[in-house]
């Protein structure tokens, strides 16, 4: 069930927009924002509100790959896989990763800290390889930078 706050901030977010439709995404988001993720009751709820059917909404959540729809850690850690990144040792980047947090793209460690998801470039090429940690954008990485930028993640 959508929180009384949920309700009031999505209904402020649609009057920004031509349709209750056009907000969708944005409706997406705040919901993830505060739980973390997007149930499929939520996707329920908020159809009722955005006069969607679940599908509808289900369709674009699945599309936009920001959007989760399976409880996710705590910090998101998205590695670039395009082209700059790839020639400039991304593969030695994702070995750690997977090494050091025991999981493999699209998993989530045991404590729950970490989710590893692949990402399109990240507008960084000039300092490939690169990936964001949350909001954080880290370039240039090396095995060496990867613990410390990892410790500063609990
Ligand atoms: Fe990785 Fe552009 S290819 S940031």
């Amino acid at each position: 069930m959508l929180s009384q706050e949920e309700i009031k901030e999505i209904e402020q977010t649609l009057q920004q927009y031509p349709n209750k439709r056009a907000a969708c995404i944005e409706a997406l988001k705040t919901v993830q924002r505060n739980r973390g993720w997007v149930s499929d009751e939520t996707i329920s709820d908020l159809g009722e509100l955005l006069e969607m059917t679940p599908d509808e909404l289900d369709n674009v959540a699945t599309f936009y790959s920001l959007i989760f729809r399976k409880p996710v850690g705590r910090h998101i850690i998205y590695i670039c896989d395009s082209v700059s990144c790839y020639v400039m040792k991304y593969q030695e980047i994702l070995n750690f990763l997977n090494k050091e947090l025991g999981i493999k793209c699209g998993e989530t460690t045991m404590d729950n800290r970490f989710t590893l998801l692949p990402i399109p470039c990240l507008g960084a090429c000039d300092h490939a390889p690169a990936m964001m940690v949350d909001n954080d954008l880290h370039g240039d990485l090396t095995r060496d930078k990867m613990a410390d930028i990892l410790k500063k993640y609990e």
